[in-house]
């Protein structure tokens, strides 16, 4: 029997598909079909598939073109898929021409011309409109947001406000946008979706505004200083039918969720202790060092390390503990947070004054896991156990500098893919308001003992 395999991602299954699938099923006896899964595609950087990976199986079994359907999750699984099942021809379309010649040394390599004038992006952009997209605030993550927002279909970034225009209109030009705006109302006219991106404690404000008014809203962390207007924000997102997502880019980086997952499943026993550090030494002429009421280094840092605690062990603590060292203008620069659970402990660390080792630590019965800096992006990780000989290590792909990820998130959430992104649930996102009310209550308190700045 001559087995014929082919692969692709199969989103908005259309005529193209269809026309490769019978046309490589003709080349032998048996056709086996790899469809990609979300995490896989999420990783070599094919953004905003529309379809989830079980609907898109059922349409290549409903074409009646597929004897056997598989999943394709990692590099590399096309040798072994070959070599395995013992294939004799790999089908590509004519868009691969080249690409996967090196399968020549297991079997024939058939690139077939493509149906012209389709493919899913074309029905993607047809099926749900380009996204226009407001930037708020001008500030040093602004233009990253941009560069990374390219990588994203569906959306553009057309202008920007500040309420100084000439704020505005400086990074307006720089960045070639469509328009600038010193107006808040007439920015809110030009744009359906809003990337909040301003000081802290603006981020409530602009953040009830833009939702009143309908727009969807990606906000910078934290969202908001207090679990009332955190609550608020999402109960009036439900009402007007928006998306409200907090912009914690770790949280939709492909490789966290999966040493979420592994910390999860069983791996290392049960969790009993998360230990998450975040420090950078900072330029003493920064936002964070010198604004006396929001700088510091919990507000700057602390929405990464809580994240890993919150996922991992729930968002009810039974005691939380506030110290650290301050300086002189009374910002922390740098944190320590205790929390006690009913089975476990945990504690972030976060510093702008002070450098420590940026790690993620989660202990368990049986084994832990250790992601070095830069954990928060999650490139690499590794699993060990009390015997020092077993070690399992994970090096997840990682694409830009994160923002690609929770950009692309927002997206599909907008474009009706997934209402409740369990990447950041809005009781993680409400929880880490908790923490941020109760900080900047000990705060007031003089938990901290004074620095030397
Ligand atoms: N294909 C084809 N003719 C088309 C579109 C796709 O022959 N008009 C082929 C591709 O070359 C590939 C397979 O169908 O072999 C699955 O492709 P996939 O990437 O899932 O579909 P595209 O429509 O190309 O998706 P996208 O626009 O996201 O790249």
């Amino acid at each position: 029997m001559k087995k014929v395999i082919t692969y692709g991602t199969f989103d908005l299954f259309h005529e193209g598909h269809y026309n490769l699938l019978k046309r490589a099923k003709e080349l032998g006896d048996y056709l086996i079909v790899g469809v990609t899964t979300e995490h896989y595609d999420l990783q070599r950087g094919k953004l905003n598939v529309i379809d989830p990976l079980l609907k898109r199986i059922d349409n290549v079994k409903n074409s009646g073109l597929a004897d056997e359907i598989i999943i394709e999750d990692h590099e590399g699984q096309k040798q072994e898929d070959i070599q395995k099942m013992g294939v004799s021809i790999f089908v590509e379309g004519s868009d691969w021409v080249g690409i996967f010649d090196y399968l020549k040394e297991y079997c024939e390599v058939v690139y077939l011309e493509r149906t012209p004038d389709i493919s899913s992006s074309i029905l993607r952009a047809s099926q749900y409109p380009i996204l226009q997209l407001g930037i708020i605030g001008t500030g040093r993550i602004a233009p990253r947001f941009l560069a990374e927002a390219k990588y994203v279909s569906g959306i553009n970034a057309r202008a920007v406000y500040n309420p100084h225009e000439i704020s505005a209109r400086k990074f307006g030009e720089k960045y070639e946008l469509e328009y600038f705006f010193g107006d808040f109302e007439e920015f809110l006219q030009h744009v359906d979706v809003v990337y909040i991106a301003s000081p802290h404690q603006t981020h409530y404000e602009y953040a009830r505004r833009c939702l009143e008014r309908g727009r969807h809203v990606l906000c910078e962390k934290p969202l908001t200083f207090t679990v009332k207007e955190a609550e608020e924000l999402y109960v009036l997102a439900e009402a007007k039918k928006t998306i409200l997502m907090e912009g914690i880019k770790t949280a939709y980086c492909p490789g966290f969720m999966q040493m979420m997952n592994i910390a999860k499943n069983g791996t290392i026993g049960e969790i009993k202790d998360v230990e998450a550090c975040f420090s950078r030494i900072t330029n003493p002429r920064l936002r964070e060092m010198v604004d006396e009421e929001y700088g510091g280094a919990f507000l700057e840092f602390g929405s990464y390390t809580l994240l890993p605690i919150f996922k991992l062990l729930g968002c009810h603590y039974e005691s939380v503990e506030f110290t650290g060292i301050s300086a002189r203008n009374g910002i922390d620069l740098y944190s320590k947070i205790h929390f006690r659970f009913k089975n476990a402990l945990a504690l972030s660390k976060t510093g702008i004054g002070v450098k420590s080792e940026g790690q993620l630590v989660i202990a368990g019965t049986k084994g832990y896991i250790l992601a070095e800096s830069p954990w928060w992006l999650t490139k690499s990780f590794v699993v060990r156990f009390e015997d020092p000989a077993k070690v399992e290590q994970y090096s997840p792909k990682f694409l830009g500098d994160g923002l690609r990820y929770e950009i692309a998130d927002f997206v599909s959430r907008i474009n009706g893919n997934e209402k409740n992104s369990y990447f950041l649930t809005k009781e993680e996102s409400i929880a880490m308001a908790g923490v941020v009310e109760r900080f900047m209550e000990s705060r007031k308190e003089k938990v901290f003992c004074w620095g030397n700045m």
